[in-house]
């Protein structure tokens, strides 16, 4: 550990970060670039404020090669705000949009669509309880949809949807909250992209917003909400309301970090030895079990179980006495996850396969 006292946080999200941006942050905290003052304090159109956030969207900008003809958003908020907004801006009365349901998070974004204005369902994995992908034969897509929804890297159930082939060509919209800068993505291949960033890029309460120029054009609706409408946020450039300042510093020294590490490609390198190396131990024990569909698993949630159930609430409190943090898997899943995301070292991946290995011998015997 590179501090005695820190533990392997496992946790979905808010998720680690790694140790070396928390103390930058701490010894700027006082006095941030010399101005006195902690940027905690600091006013969001000042100076300084502004060429920040300017060098903060170049930096994702080179990370993942946006083109020029894409807006980037700093957004306060949770992820969850765009479930909304994505049909209330994008499809107009008589429309719809189709939603590939893989997990949780679709499930709810598809919900909302289809209470604020008209939705249908590509396919869902729910019948499967969310353990595969279903297959693309099976999948419905509407030559009239407005635009097709997924959500690539589903959390709650460790479900992976590479980009389909299927929705090239067609108005794509994804969900990356968990998944946005772990693996090398083609922006043009979307109209918009959002995320959370409590799992890769920062603090809990700031929402990046990655989205086709021309595709804004589609939004006439008068009726929006100010704070609900694409174009506000685009005008103001992410100013219009005060951002979510202290996670934008964050998102900042992220974004510097993968930079340092080599990219999204080294990101992506890590993320495959390290999920690969947990999915190995899986397979070959018979203690526990990974049940998601082998070409359907994720990255970066690791779901799994003890093939005993009545284990996990031993295996949860000794994880914990041993600096292993929030493996129990999501409310709505059950069993266990390891959250696997940038800022989570090998060495964690080891310590814990390391810990599993004695509970699992120590609860043969
Ligand atoms: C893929 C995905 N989408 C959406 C959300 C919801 O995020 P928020 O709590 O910021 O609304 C999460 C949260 O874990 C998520 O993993």
């Amino acid at each position: 550990l590179p501090r005695m006292n820190r533990v392997f946080n496992f946790g979905a999200g808010p998720a680690m970060l790694p140790v070396e941006i928390l103390e930058e942050a701490q010894a700027e905290l006082l006095n941030w670039q010399g101005m006195g003052l902690s940027i905690l304090e600091l006013g969001h159109r000042t100076e300084a404020f502004i060429a920040l956030l300017d060098d903060t969207e170049q930096l994702l900008r080179s990370l993942l090669a946006i083109p020029a003809h894409y807006e980037v958003l700093f957004l306060g908020g949770s992820a969850r705000i765009q479930f909304g907004m994505i049909p209330l801006n994008f499809l107009h009365p008589g429309e719809t949009a189709g939603y590939l349901v893989t997990g949780l998070w679709s499930a709810l974004a598809f919900e909302e669509a289809k209470r604020l204005m008209s939705a249908y369902c590509i396919a869902s994995g729910e019948a499967d309880k969310f353990q595969s992908v279903p297959p693309v034969q099976d999948w419905v897509i509407q030559d009239n949809a407005t635009y097709l929804y997924f959500t690539p890297n589903e959390t709650v159930h460790g479900v992976r949807t590479e980009f389909p082939a299927v929705f090239q060509g067609l108005s794509c919209i994804a969900d990356m909250t968990s998944c946005l800068l772990t693996e090398p993505i083609t922006i043009t291949d979307y109209q918009l992209i959002f995320a959370g960033a409590q799992k890769n890029i920062a603090n809990a309460g700031l929402t990046l917003v990655i989205v086709n120029k021309d595709w804004l054009a589609r939004i006439d609706n008068t009726q929006l909400p100010l704070m609900l409408d694409y174009r506000t946020h685009v005008k103001h450039r992410s100013l219009y309301a005060t951002p979510p300042t202290f996670n934008c510093y964050l998102a900042h020294k992220m974004f510097q970090w993968v930079q340092r590490q080599g990219g999204i490609a080294s990101m992506y390198h890590n993320n495959v030895l390290k999920a690969g190396k947990l999915y190995d131990y899986l397979d070959a024990s018979s203690f526990y079990d990974a049940s998601v569909e082998k070409s359907a698993r994720s990255l970066v949630n690791v779901c799994f179980r003890t093939r005993d159930a009545t284990q996990e609430a031993r295996f949860l409190q000794e994880a914990q006495q041993n600096g292993l943090f929030a493996l129990a898997g999501h409310r709505a899943a059950g069993g266990l996850r390891a959250s696997l995301y940038n800022a989570m070292p090998m060495q964690g991946v080891d310590a814990l396969i390391d810990f599993m290995q004695n509970f699992a011998h120590s609860k043969d015997k």
